[in-house]
């Protein structure tokens, strides 16, 4: 779908900026909102450019970069920190990239996180839009081999 007939689904109204950069965002292959997409976004609710950065900037799950395939969240709060804080560096040295960086291989895009609501089953990561509780390296070595093959 294009970012001008996803716009055009919504309602010219405010209210719905969020949900329309959330979904270009996510019919966008590399996982993010281009400038231009911006732009139309701005034009169709009369909005400054301006405005939407600031949008965009609050939410840290937009991105105006090009991410990978697959966005690796890891929940960098205290509840999943205290309970194994090495999964971060586990997955740095295993995609061999830093967080906000992407693999060479346009997979996978590491970053951190607020909490994810899931401190009881911590610790916890995101991988897109899919929460994973438990989690621990083995079990991230598995999804990410699954990933690879899809
Ligand atoms: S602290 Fe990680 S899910 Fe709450």
């Amino acid at each position: 779908m294009s970012v001008k007939e996803i716009i055009s689904k919504y309602p010219p109204e405010k209210s719905y900026l969020l949900m329309m950069l959330q979904e270009i965002q996510n019919n966008n292959e590399k996982n993010y909102i281009p400038e231009d997409a911006l732009q139309n976004v701005a034009a169709y609710l009369n909005m400054t450019m301006g405005s939407i950065y600031g949008v965009v900037s609050y939410y840290s799950m937009l991105s105006l970069k090009p991410r990978g395939k697959y966005i690796l969240r890891v929940c960098a709060s205290p509840v999943c920190e205290l309970v194994d804080d090495s999964l971060l560096s586990w997955l740095t040295e295993q995609l061999n990239v830093s967080v906000g960086g992407t693999t060479v291989d346009g997979l996978f895009t590491l970053e951190t996180t607020e909490c994810l609501g899931r401190c009881a089953s911590a610790p916890a990561i995101m991988i897109n839009n899919e929460t994973y509780t438990n989690i621990n390296t083995a079990r991230l070595e598995t999804l990410i081999s699954e990933l690879r093959m899809k």
